[in-house]
């Protein structure tokens, strides 16, 4: 088996871009440690990470971004807070900058008046300072990504002052309505806030709050009665559509019903809903006024999507998808928005991560801002056949990344990530197909297997192979990073805060980006910064980001992240389930045929053999006669071997080795759709 490790010399001098292969002077290698000076041969010990900062119990260390800067820093700090004085929403997106390796800053183009901000990423010199700044001013890690770098990110807005984002006054899509079980109710969380989606009997699809007004019992446990109504199983309540409390069963009289259901406090609170583009949609926020609020408003649909979720003329659609992922929604935007980790990461499904890893240009097309996202272009993708290729993030959730291929088709990803819970994405997107101009071929799109004739049941288990090889990253990555700021924040708020609280700002992550290949990253880090808080906001009371999960078969559970919620693969598992049986049943029966053929033809030939008379005196015991049922043992065999001759035997062995493989794949796919473990050490 090759890995990463073994073949290190020689895949690294690939990963490098043309001209960066040179062995670095020992002297400019900044992480070799110095038995005299330390880390980085500047410091004079590293900060342990976690645990008991040794600042705990005195003076506060500043961090790193905030240490005293070098000459040519000294007019940055001034600036932002100067700013900062002026907006807090600059301020936040200056902090994330000053968190990126604290090396960026946020300088104002005229913001205030022509309505553009302008946060500039300085070259790497412009971060350091002292030696390291000059070793880092000779670095010979200088080529096309980093000089990119300085190129600034551009955030616009309108009306002379940014808006904030209103992360519940947002629609938002939940599920593919075709892949939902119509005839139960389902629990779903968004933003922390716990629901319950079900359909009534007009056929509409509705979102409570999942809590029975009477005594608060889950009513995602509840039945969908024939009469389109959803009883709370607890105590019998019903509710219509619109939440209103129908009937109790315990009310003795149609006076103390009435009075009953009249009161407010015996309402379902309700979320508007929408479906559109073949997606369930639901508004963030639930009860009195949240109608209005949200008809004021349009979910966001890919152009090539139409409101009753077919695709327009030219463009094929094969059907959305869902996946409940145990990351965040930051970083599911964050992963879909780089496209430098496809080849390494999807190495063998997209690509090959010791080939197609490689420097690529990016450029900002459309500026951050709060309602447009962003967009990013790559003039020379690395993928083959593809002249062009764009990454464009819709606030609140769609991703859209597109390429154009050399014969003038498309192949598009349309994305979406709806935040759950802390640690936690409802994920919800497709691939789209477009034909080149003049043609009706799909010849040269599609992406990896996605474009393949599968049946969808198959595509929906076998996509958990691309998922899961970003997710062992992004899961823990999430949480590195959330005990990394909290570490930090403990630092400057000497106490600190409970790291984990959800009320506590989690401060931006320490990146360290050198190449412009991290644009994307950078801007929607920018956007959630400038615009959204830095981070997802929950309802009150939401539980905090768990810990990293360390048990397999529930890092890689598919059973209850998608298999149990889609109604194709919960339907393909019980055809599964039943293939499996028959076809071990079938197995064996053809297995034991086989045997007793094969038994019966060395008996008949042993009896054609063997003298009649010593045949005979064999059996005596078994027919209970003597040398005439001898006799007729030989005949019965000799007739058994006529009957099952070779070719009947052979017939029934490959039967039966067939039954035994349908049996083993059935399990395989079983397995599957249950758990689906994948290690990148294993993936040569
Ligand atoms: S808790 Fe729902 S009916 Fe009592
Ligand atoms: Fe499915």
């Amino acid at each position: 088996m090759r890995s990463l490790q073994a073949r290190e010399p020689a895949a690294l001098a690939r990963l490098r871009p043309r001209g960066l292969r040179q062995a670095l002077p020992l002297s400019l290698r900044p992480c070799a440690p110095s038995p005299l000076l330390g880390h980085r041969g500047l410091r004079p010990a590293a900060r342990p990470l976690y645990g008991p900062s040794p600042a705990a119990s005195g003076p506060i260390t500043p961090p790193p971004s905030s240490r005293s800067p070098g000459p040519k820093q000294q007019s940055t700090p001034r600036a932002t807070a100067a700013r900062a004085a002026r907006d807090p929403v600059e301020d936040a997106a200056a902090a994330f900058h000053a968190g990126s390796g604290g090396d960026g800053a946020l300088a104002d183009g005229g913001g205030g008046s022509n309505g553009v901000l302008t946060a500039t990423l300085p070259p790497p010199a412009a971060a350091a300072s002292g030696a390291e700044e000059q070793a880092q001013e000779a670095d010979p890690l200088e080529g096309p990504g980093l000089r990119a770098r300085a190129a600034p990110i551009e955030i616009g807005f309108s009306g002379g002052r940014p808006q904030r984002f209103d992360w519940f006054a947002q629609w938002w899509p939940v599920a593919p309505v075709e892949l939902m079980d119509a005839s139960r109710p389902h629990p779903f969380t968004l933003l922390g806030q716990d629901l319950v989606l079900w359909r009534d009997g007009s056929g509409q699809w509705r979102a409570f709050r999942d809590a029975c007004p009477h005594r608060m019992a889950p009513l995602s446990e509840g039945r969908i009665e024939k009469d389109g109504q959803l009883l709370c199983a607890y105590h019998g309540w019903r509710f219509d559509g619109k939440g209103t409390c129908t009937e109790i069963p315990t009310a003795r009289t149609p006076d103390q019903l009435h009075r009953a259901t009249s009161s407010p406090r015996s309402c379902a609170t309700a979320h508007p809903t929408l479906q559109r583009g073949g997606l369930l949609w639901v508004w963030g926020q639930g009860g009195p006024g949240a109608e209005e609020a949200a008809a004021a408003k349009q979910p966001y649909l890919p152009p090539e999507i139409q409101v009753d979720g077919t695709a327009t003329a030219g463009v094929e659609a094969p059907g959305w998808t869902f996946r409940d992922l145990p990351y965040g929604h930051n970083y599911f935007i964050e992963n879909v928005v780089d496209p430098a980790h496809v080849p390494v990461s999807h190495h063998n499904v997209a690509g090959d991560r010791y080939k197609d890893a490689r420097p690529f240009g990016m450029e900002l097309t459309r500026p951050v801002s709060l309602e447009g996202g962003f967009e990013t272009r790559t003039p020379d993708p690395w993928t083959k056949g593809t002249v062009e290729a764009s990454t464009a993030f819709k606030p609140p959730a769609h991703v859209r990344i597109q390429q154009i291929h050399t014969n003038g088709g498309k192949t598009i990803l349309a994305l979406y990530s709806t935040p759950t819970r802390p640690g936690w994405t409802r994920h919800v997107g497709q691939q789209l197909r477009v034909a080149p101009p003049g043609s009706s071929s799909l010849q040269g799109t599609g992406f990896s297997f996605f474009s393949r004739p599968l049946p969808q049941w198959l595509t929906h288990t076998l996509s958990a192979l691309f998922y899961h090889q970003d997710m062992v990253f992004l899961h823990h990555q999430e949480r590195i990073v959330a005990r990394e700021a909290a570490a930090r924040q403990g630092e400057q708020a000497g106490a600190g805060a409970s790291p984990s609280s959800p009320s506590a700002p989690v401060p931006p992550p320490k990146y360290f980006m050198p190449t412009g290949v991290d644009r994307g990253v950078t801007a929607w880090r920018s956007w959630l910064s400038t615009f959204a808080g830095g981070d997802v906001q929950w309802a009150p009371g939401t539980p905090p980001l768990g810990p990293r999960e360390t048990d397999p078969t529930v890092l890689f559970d598919t059973y209850h992240t998608h298999t149990k919620q889609c109604v194709v693969c919960s339907a393909a598992l019980a055809r599964l389930r039943l293939v499996r049986a028959a076809s071990t049943a079938l197995g064996m029966l053809t297995a034991t045929l086989a045997l007793a053929a094969a038994a019966v033809r060395a008996m008949a030939s042993s009896a054609a053999a063997t003298p009649a008379a010593a045949v005979a005196t064999a059996s005596a015991p078994l027919t209970g006669g003597g040398g005439g049922g001898g006799l007729l043992l030989a005949a019965v065999a000799r007739g058994a071997a006529g009957l099952l001759g070779s070719g009947e035997g052979l017939a029934l062995a490959l039967a039966a080795l067939l039954c035994a493989g349908v049996a083993a794949a059935a399990g395989r796919l079983e397995r599957l759709m249950h758990v689906h473990e994948y290690s990148h050490q294993d993936n040569a």
